[in-house]
């Protein structure tokens, strides 16, 4: 059980090895100036926020969860920290992320530190499903475009649960299955093999089983249809994009996930539950 376990984890790691990321990312950033220019988050957002409707996602979900100054806000799964760092400059929170992925926490404590955020913004390579924090230790936990590479939700969800007080907030903004096999190669993997894909009413169950109420509960995946639409509409992204984390592959990964929710094969959901 272990060892399919390790293997699970160790397909989504490679999944996400981008091998000499931060130096491709510091070639890439070339463009917005030179190396000692700060930078804003919002600049880097076409590159840093991995997941549908990028910084506009972002933005939603912090207001729907309430994320205000002084919060404690843990991001799981937190890419490269384009999420971790727009929430601290817009909402004045302090984030603390994690990510499987070594090179991914590599990345984003550079990033971190070309925004000057390193005294609010932190991140360390661990797994969303042994969290290296007490119990109880933080205000609010994010999962954004995660919870489809875990197989274990039930192990996953008692994580967060774990790591929140009584009465504070999960907020997840996440693809689910609808009807049918997607196509793949898509953008958290590229076979099924690490691909872990429950219906919005399985997300629901598996999450308040492990001890939240609902708080709001939302089918997004209208506006994930239009936000593809777009794109394929104005054509190739302009440079620096996801490309430099993802490769080159990464305009088929993200037009099968268009594809695959045009289709109804998958959606999109947001939700905000409170910790009973
Ligand atoms: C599609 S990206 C989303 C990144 C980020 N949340 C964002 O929205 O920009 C999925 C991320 O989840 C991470 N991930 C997948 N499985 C994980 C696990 N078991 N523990 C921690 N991170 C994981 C990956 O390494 C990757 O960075």
């Amino acid at each position: 059980m272990i060892d399919v376990f390790t293997d699970v984890l160790d397909g989504v790691r490679d999944h996400y090895r981008a091998t000499g990321l931060t130096e491709r990312l510091k070639a890439a950033l070339a463009a917005f100036g030179p190396p000692d220019q700060r930078l804003t988050p919002q600049q880097l957002a076409a590159v840093d926020q991995f997941h549908t409707r990028g910084l506009a996602a972002t933005a939603e979900l912090a207001k729907l969860a309430k994320i205000t100054t002084n919060r404690s806000v843990l991001d799981v799964g937190a890419g490269i920290g384009g999420p971790a760092r727009f929430l601290a400059a817009t909402c004045g929170c302090r984030v603390s992320g994690v990510d499987l992925s070594e090179p991914f926490v590599e990345a984003a404590r550079y990033l971190t530190g070309r925004t000057g955020q390193s005294g609010q913004v932190s991140f360390e390579t661990a797994s969303a499903l042994e969290l290296p924090f007490e119990d109880g230790r933080f205000d609010v936990v994010l999962l954004q475009h995660v919870a489809m590479n875990i197989s274990d939700r039930a192990r996953r969800y008692r994580e967060v649960r774990r790591v929140l007080p009584c009465g504070g907030t999960f907020a997840t903004f996440d693809i689910v299955s609808m009807s049918g096999e997607p196509h793949y190669p898509v953008p958290w993997a590229r076979t099924p093999a690490t691909s872990f894909l429950l219906t919005a009413a399985a997300t629901r169950e598996a999450i308040e089983a492990a001890g939240f109420r609902t708080l709001a509960w939302r089918d997004d995946t209208e506006a994930g249809k239009a936000w593809f639409a777009e794109l394929r509409a104005s054509g190739p992204p302009p440079s620096p994009n996801l490309g430099v984390v993802m490769g080159p592959d990464i305009l088929q990964l993200s037009a099968n996930l268009g594809r695959n929710l045009m289709e109804g094969r998958l959606g999109v959901l947001t939700a905000v539950l409170e910790a009973a």
